[in-house]
C-alpha cells in the first residue's frame, strides 16, 4: 500500500502540489471512487485514473538513445550538455541515469533507465556482456593489433579481457569488448600508436542499435529488446 500522491508523481510529470489539486478538483478516481485526500493509500491492483485516463503503472523505464557527439554521459554537468537533455519531459520526473559511459566524441547505442540493477548486469564485467563499437582510426589496421587485442592488451600493468578485432576496411574495424575501462578502445590502439577519429557504439549483447533510430533520438526498449542486452548470442 502507497500514498495515491505518491504513486502519481512517480508516474508523472505532476507535482504534489499539481495533484492535490487534481484530487480537490475530483479528477482523480481509485477503481471509479472519487479520490478525496492525497494520504490515500492504494493497493497494487488498484485502477488509477486521472481526467479520465487510467494511469499507466510502469516500474522502471528502458530507453534506447542514439547519442550524438558533444554530450557527456553523465546526469548533471556544469560545462557540457548532458545526454539526459535529449530525453524528453514525460520522463524527467524519473531518476534516470546512463547505463555506462561513452566519451564524450563517442556516439551510438547508449541505454538510458532508472533501474540499477539493470545497469548493474550489464555492465559488470563478471555478466561479460559483450559491447560492439565501429572504429576509425588514422593508420592501417594491422595483423599485430589483431593478435594483440585477442591476447589481450596491457593498459597500466594489468591486462584487458581477450578483445576482438574485425577488420572491415584498412583503418575501419569493429571492437568488441566483454568490460568497459576508462577509454578502453582509444587506449588499447593507443598501444600501437593508433589515433581513434571515429567511434560508435552499435551494439550491446545482442541488440542492435535500430537503424531508423536518428543521432540524437531515443525511444523506449521493447520486452524483447531487452532480453537482447542481456544475451550474448
Ligand atoms: N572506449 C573508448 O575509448 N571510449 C568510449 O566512449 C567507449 C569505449
Amino acid at each position: 500500500m502507497e500514498r495515491i500522491d505518491k504513486i502519481i508523481s512517480e508516474q508523472t510529470p505532476y507535482t504534489r502540489k499539481q495533484i492535490k489539486e487534481k484530487i480537490k478538483k475530483h479528477q482523480v478516481l481509485v477503481n471509479g471512487k472519487e479520490v478525496l485526500k492525497p494520504e490515500t493509500k492504494v493497493k497494487e491492483e488498484d485502477i488509477i485514473t486521472i481526467n479520465n485516463e487510467v494511469l499507466k503503472i510502469k516500474k522502471n523505464v528502458y530507453l534506447v538513445l542514439n547519442k550524438p557527439k558533444g554530450y557527456v554521459s553523465a546526469t548533471e554537468d556544469k560545462k557540457s550538455h548532458t545526454v539526459l537533455e535529449l530525453i524528453s519531459e514525460e520522463y524527467r520526473h524519473r531518476n534516470l541515469f546512463p547505463a555506462g559511459r561513452l566519451d564524450k566524441d563517442t556516439t551510438g547505442l547508449m541505454i538510458i533507465t532508472d533501474d540499477g540493477s539493470f545497469s548493474h548486469e550489464i555492465l559488470s564485467p563478471k555478466k561479460h556482456v559483450k559491447k560492439t563499437y565501429k572504429v576509425t582510426i588514422d593508420i592501417p589496421i594491422t595483423n599485430q593489433m589483431i593478435e594483440g587485442f585477442q591476447e589481450g592488451v596491457k593498459l597500466n600493468d594489468t591486462i584487458c579481457k581477450p578483445a576482438i578485432l574485425e577488420k572491415q576496411d584498412e583503418k575501419v574495424a569493429l571492437v568488441t569488448l566483454t568490460e568497459g575501462r576508462y577509454h578502453q578502445i582509444k587506449r588499447m590502439f593507443g598501444v600501437y600508436k593508433a589515433k581513434v577519429i571515429e567511434l560508435k557504439r552499435i551494439q550491446i549483447g545482442s541488440f542492435r542499435i535500430p537503424e531508423d533510430l536518428k543521432e540524437g533520438k531515443f525511444r523506449e526498449l521493447t520486452e524483447q529488446e531487452l532480453k537482447q542486452i542481456k544475451q550474448n548470442n
